[in-house]
């Protein structure tokens, strides 16, 4: 490593304090590892109601004023240490979160079940000035501010304001990482007085967006670095189909714009030694992994067999996932010989769609609404194969994860998926899995159906896939050194 640098990691959810989706799981395991790789990292993070429930934390700032939209905001700071193993180390970052009972102290993290808060740029703006505010407040100065997805978007814009006046924060740049292109903080143009977005910003190239803010779209101009979480993706916002209509800002920042596949966490996900098994296994004894699948059959009230074929899925109910073309394709691959095991929570339509295929196929759907990480694990561990037919995936982790679990992803062509997956082919040695093209219902399903067919009638085939797609790693350390080389292109890139 050329230089131990400060970073302060900003995320909406850390994986052990809060999580939706995959976010999560990158805010703890990436920190982590940059720790273990010498820089001295630290998290912030807003304290949700959830978090004293299971936590004890500790005051570390009783009243931090946070000037905003022409106001002092007031908020406490608390701390505590994570702990987590990095390649057998055991390693602590420090984590520290932003209490503001009003904003965080809320039935979910972005929404009430069914509606978003209409309050979310001022909350989420708020907690984005608090995190420079609070380095400030601690005289602990970064070299990088790590911004992540449209929520933290405004620190680059609130790093280039401390710089304009001259404060001690001249010295530091912004990475901003962008996991969703999809989600883009998208809110009426009378934020802007809270916000402290000011009308010369306020231009398309920067934050406006069809007579609204684009928040993503403004932290993108700001930052010093933007990067994704895959090249697959990062390709694919550049173009008109893929970005969500923010392509030219993407192709604009030139250099500034790279993609960096995300890791998966091997001690979380390990088959060898998973707590959440009933029994663990390896790519040399496959044994556990047939009494997970009886467990798992067990669990959703389907019929035990090993012999029929089980797919698998874990996933945030939206339109990302590919379910408005799944949906009706399930009506041709519920007749197949297969269990399919679902869980996930999210829009209610989906949920819905499920509930009515469950009446119609009691003996082949397992279905499950909520979020249950002891079943996330189950599932990639007892089902053969892993469905993920996603619209886009910026990364994607569950098919990284159902690889060393041995359960070999049926996936659609792009993104992360594309980076990570490679296709069954009849002659090739290489394939790890399945991969279709179209986003629509017969693609999917003839997928699924091809799957199947070489589940039953190759077993040895897919058993060499198996041993193939067990042995392919995504590390985090790999990850966290591409990381570490943006901060320093970045620190590299500015006279600062
Ligand atoms: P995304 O971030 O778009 O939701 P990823 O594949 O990157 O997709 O990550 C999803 C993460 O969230 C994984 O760790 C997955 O296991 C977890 N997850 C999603 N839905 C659920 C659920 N209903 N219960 C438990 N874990 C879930
Ligand atoms: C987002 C993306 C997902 C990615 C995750 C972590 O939620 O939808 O593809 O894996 O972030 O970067």
């Amino acid at each position: 490593m050329s230089e131990k640098l400060r970073i302060i990691y900003a995320a909406t959810e850390v994986e052990g304090f809060s999580k939706s989706g995959g976010l999560a799981d990158v805010s703890r395991a990436l920190p982590l590892h940059l720790k273990q790789q010498g820089h001295d990292i630290r998290i912030v993070t807003p304290f949700y109601r959830s978090i004293p429930e299971n936590h004890d934390t500790r005051i570390l700032i009783p009243s931090l004023g946070v000037p905003l939209g022409g106001e002092e905001i007031r908020c406490a700071v608390r701390e505590l240490e994570m702990q987590g193993t990095v390649e057998g180390e055991t390693v602590t970052v420090p984590v520290y979160f932003i209490e503001h009972e009003d904003y965080f102290f809320r039935s979910g993290y972005y929404d009430d079940g069914m509606l978003e808060y209409p309050d979310n740029a001022e909350r989420f703006g708020f907690f984005s000035k608090s995190a420079l505010q609070l380095c400030r407040a601690l005289k602990w100065i970064p070299h990088i501010f790590h911004a992540n997805d449209w929520h933290t978007a405004l620190i680059p814009y609130y790093l280039f304001q401390e710089q304009e006046a001259g404060t001690e924060l001249l010295v530091s740049s912004s990475v901003l990482t962008v996991h969703n292109s999809g989600y883009q903080g998208n809110v009426p143009g009378r934020f802007s007085n809270s916000l402290d977005i000011y009308d010369k910003f306020i231009v398309p190239e920067i934050f406006e967006d069809h007579g609204q803010l684009n928040l993503l779209k403004g932290g993108i101009s700001f930052a010093d670095q933007v990067n994704t979480v895959s090249q697959g993706y990062a390709e694919e916002l550049k173009t008109p189909l893929g970005s969500h209509g923010l392509h030219e800002i993407y192709a604009d920042k030139g250099n500034a714009f790279s993609g960096i596949l995300n890791g998966c966490d091997y001690e979380e996900w390990n088959p060898e030694s998973d707590p959440n098994l009933p029994e663990c296994f390896s790519i040399n004894d496959l044994a556990g992994k047939k009494v997970c699948k009886q467990k798992l059959q067990q669990t959703f009230g389907l019929p035990e067999s090993s012999e029929v074929a089980v797919i698998g899925m874990v996933s945030r109910l939206t339109w990302q996932k590919g379910f408005e073309y799944l949906i009706p394709a399930l009506q041709d691959i519920l007749r197949l010989k297969v269990q399919l095991i679902i869980l996930g929570s999210g829009e209610l339509w989906i949920a819905s769609s499920f509930d009515k295929l469950k009446e119609q196929f009691p003996e082949k759907l397992g279905w499950k609404n909520g979020h249950d990480n002891y079943l996330a694990h189950l599932i990639e561990a007892g089902s053969d194969l892993y469905l993920m037919p996603s619209l886009y995936e910026p990364c994607g982790l569950n098919q990284m994860y159902s690889l060393r679990y041995g359960t070999l992803p049926i996936v659609r062509n792009v993104g992360g998926l594309k980076d990570t997956v490679i296709n069954y082919q009849e002659n090739s040695q290489k394939g790890n899995g399945f991969i279709f093209e179209d986003p629509n219902a017969e693609a999917v399903a003839e997928a699924v159906d091809f799957a199947v067919k070489i589940f039953y009638r190759k077993p040895a085939r897919f058993r060499k896939m198996i041993e193939r797609a067990m042995k392919q790693r995504f590390t985090w350390t790999a990850a966290a050194e591409k990381y570490s080389a943006l901060y320093q292109k970045t620190l590299n890139q500015g006279v600062k």
